[in-house]
């Protein structure tokens, strides 16, 4: 049982393989968290629980004679709002008589086997029956509003999934203005946040600051979890490294705008609140109605490697879905970066047919291919083909794809819409403006109204057309730019403080739809590169095009902070042409191929113009790659240096899950002139086998991890090697 109630104590306590968590209702009905983290022995963790007399912070009417019960400085499990809570809420509303607080306490719960879902939202899934459900209640009976607090267990996956959801159960109208997902509270400690910032061409920066006291936010307005703040955080002791040191994982599985308020507090104290972000956000709950929050995946572990191994766990198995989740990915080309709008038949099949020499499984027609689409001015919104670049239009286009032996793959930018296309002209009011102002333009599209059900319909129809009449086995799914003027002309002016999250509702369902109408179909997702690269999207395109920097040393980075939280699988990586496209700069073609290794696998660039050698070498990668697939999507990843040392060199290794194989990988961003060799320590391998390294010495798993392993000196531009490291005995 991963859940257990002691009616004695009144706690409820969760446990999964190695962590454990526990809440108590307390004589008043609070319900209190006690404790997130390994898992203990000792099971009643009230003891922890003190109140001390806290000056300034206020009281509840029934405890007003006791000085030293506060919710100011209680550890909640979410909190109440406007009733002497004065930390970061979970929770904001204002009620028909205007009031604009509640105060929670606990009405029941239940304990269910299997994993609750979300309507209408992205969650963690169990197929294998080995998750549990607990559903909490609270209830405010002045403000009517009840809250069921979900928390779903994975022993065997070590993570918690939480999530809330929010009912009126009185007989007016209640106004949401703030419904986050969880509230987690770490009451003691010292604690560094580490998030993941960026920019277009530059995402998941990895950044590691000590809590200070005061709200830390990490947020996203932009109509898309973005390029930059991901909605993933990592709170982690201040000594925490690697491989040591409590460390906290929250990850939003939510594709829209999100909000984390890290805060610390008068009493040191540290409480995160995470959901989606309450700017302009307004949910009008009618009587007997609710509202469900995204979901949360926690988790804690001792060490960022084991954190993180958790979540590439969790993602892999029980986020992905569908027949790609842990098969194999083909080999793809993309023509983007050797063609950009420039295209026509004839490029495309040269292409395709440099391609098929080398062992490439996949051609993506990337954007460009439909009418009016010359440059970014014209043409999204009407999806059919361009026969002045394709004479043959697309089936002619496809049959000579297959009959080089590739797959078809098409870009598409489904929720766009650019002014000068047929579908603005006739269907202005679909696309997202606001009313007498001149919308905000971004690469000269405009966004469609996906809370619309008529422009739902639309969507799923052409591409359901598209899918149906052309043999497509893979669709990118593009979003080039954020949401402003906000605002849907098909709901009434009360209401569109919910579009952004209906919008995401609405893409959730194409994506569900579709996926199950055509599940052969492997979508890749993408957002001016890593722009939604988050769990929520995971949960339908199995992979995500990491970012439109694809300069291997920009990657290094971007690849690196995206390992934190998201498994290699589902990292878009291709090998580009040198001098970069992003950034001018020349690298050698094993340094793009070593570090393209690190994520699901392809090539985009214009192989007519490569020599055979270069040619030969890509064939080499190929092979390899597929033949080390298995392992590198598959098995364990583990970052070798740090964010220290990334100013030198990057290193890493993936383990094949029964240890017998291993990859270490470095690539040597500023080559130093007589410095000392670098030096790692091996990870994950079985200490008592023996292993070949590179086929150049035999040594012991022990040895390679305690010892470690010496590179001989790399110089010259950015140089990148790969060792093999295969079990002998
Ligand atoms: C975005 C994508 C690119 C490419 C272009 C096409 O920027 O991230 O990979 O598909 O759009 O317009």
């Amino acid at each position: 049982m991963s859940i257990r109630y002691n009616e004695n104590t009144k706690q409820l306590i969760l446990e999964t393989a190695s962590t454990c968590y526990q809440m108590k209702i307390d004589n008043m009905g609070y319900l209190n968290h006690l404790y997130y983290g390994p898992k203990l022995g000792q099971n009643d963790m009230s003891y922890m629980f003190r109140t001390y007399d806290h000056g300034f912070s206020g009281n509840p009417y029934d405890m007003r004679n006791n000085r030293d019960f506060s919710l100011d400085s209680m550890s909640q499990e979410y909190t109440s709002f406007g009733v002497g809570d004065f930390r970061v809420n979970s929770i904001a509303a204002s009620c028909s008589d205007g009031s604009r607080c509640a105060e929670f306490r606990y009405e029941g719960h239940e304990v269910t086997d299997g994993k609750y879902s979300i309507p209408g939202l992205p969650s963690v899934y169990d197929e294998g029956g080995q998750a549990q459900t607990l559903i909490v209640t609270l209830l405010d009976t002045a403000a009517n509003i009840r809250i069921k607090l979900y928390y779903g267990v994975f022993e065997e996956l070590d993570i918690i999934t939480r999530c809330a959801e929010i009912i009126n159960a009185g007989s007016e109208i209640v106004w949401l203005r703030k419904a986050s997902s969880v509230c987690l509270e770490l009451p003691f400690g010292k604690w560094d946040m580490i998030h993941f910032h960026g920019r277009h061409c530059m995402e998941r920066q990895p950044e590691r600051v000590p809590l200070f006291h005061g709200i830390h936010t990490i947020v996203s307005g932009r109509g898309m979890s973005s390029h930059q703040h991901n909605p993933f955080v990592i709170l982690c002791d201040r000594e925490a490294t690697e491989e040591n040191g409590p460390c906290y994982g929250m990850m939003l599985m939510y594709s829209g705008n999100h909000k984390t308020e890290i805060e610390l507090d008068q009493f040191d104290s540290t409480r995160v609140v995470m959901g989606i972000n309450d700017d302009r956000f307004r949910w009008e709950l009618s009587p007997n109605t609710g509202f469900n929050t995204p979901e949360v995946i926690l988790s804690c572990a001792n060490g960022l490697t084991e954190l993180s191994h958790r979540y590439h766990r969790a993602i892999r198995n029980n986020v992905v879905r569908g027949q790609y989740k842990l098969s194999h990915r083909p080999v793809l080309i993309n023509n983007w970066e050797a063609t950009y709008f420039d295209l026509n038949e004839d490029k495309i099949v040269s292409l395709a047919k440099k391609a098929a020499d080398i062992g490439v499984e996949l051609f993506v027609l990337d954007d460009g291919w439909f009418k009016n689409r010359v440059d970014d001015n014209a043409g999204l919104g009407d999806w059919i083909p361009d026969t002045n670049k394709l004479p043959n239009g697309l089936d002619g286009l496809i049959e000579k794809i297959n009959a080089l032996g590739l797959k078809f793959g098409l870009w598409v930018e489904p929720e766009m819409v650019n002014e000068d296309s047929d579908l603005y002209r006739a269907h202005p009011d679909w696309a997202m403006t606001a009313p007498n102002r001149a919308p905000m333009m971004a690469r000269n599209q405009l966004v469609l109204d996906l809370s619309r059900k008529d422009v739902h319909e639309y969507i799923f129809n052409t591409l359901s057309d598209l899918l149906s009449k052309y043999n497509i086995t893979y669709i990118k799914w593009d979003f080039n730019r954020p949401l402003a003027d906000v605002y849907s002309h098909a709901a009434p002016s009360p209401r569109q403080g919910e579009v952004t999250h209906r919008y995401y509702l609405s893409l959730y369902k194409l994506y569900d739809r579709l996926t199950k109408a055509f599940p052969h179909v492997l979508f890749e997702g993408c957002a001016g590169g890593g722009g939604r690269f988050d769990a929520g999207m995971l949960q339908y395109s199995p992979q995500i095009w990491c970012s439109d920097n694809t300069d291997p040393i920009s990657r290094l980075t971007i690849q690196y902070g995206t390992s934190f939280g998201y498994p290699v699988s589902s990292i878009g990586a291709h090998v580009s042409a040198t001098p970069n496209h992003q950034t001018g700069r020349l690298t050698p073609l094993n340094t793009r191929g070593t570090v393209a290794m690190m994520g699901a696998f392809g090539y985009e660039l214009d192989l007519t113009k490569l020599s055979e050698d270069e040619l030969s070498e890509m064939k080499q990668q190929i092979e390899r790659f597929k033949e080390l697939e298995p392992m590198i999507h598959n098995g364990l990843y583990y970052r070798l240096s740090s964010m220290q040392e990334s100013g030198h060199y990057f290193a890493w290794q993936f383990v094949s899950p029964d240890r017998s194989r291993s990859l270490l990988s470095i690539v040597v961003t500023n080559p130093l002139a007589n410095s000392a060799p670098v030096h790692v320590r091996l990870k994950g391998l079985d200490s008592q086998t023996v292993y070949s390294v590179n086929g150049e010495f035999e040594c012991l798993g022990s040895s390679l991890m305690n010892s470690g392993y010496t590179f001989p000196q790399l110089t010259g531009d950015y140089p990148a090697m790969q060792l093999d490291i295969v079990k002998v005995k």
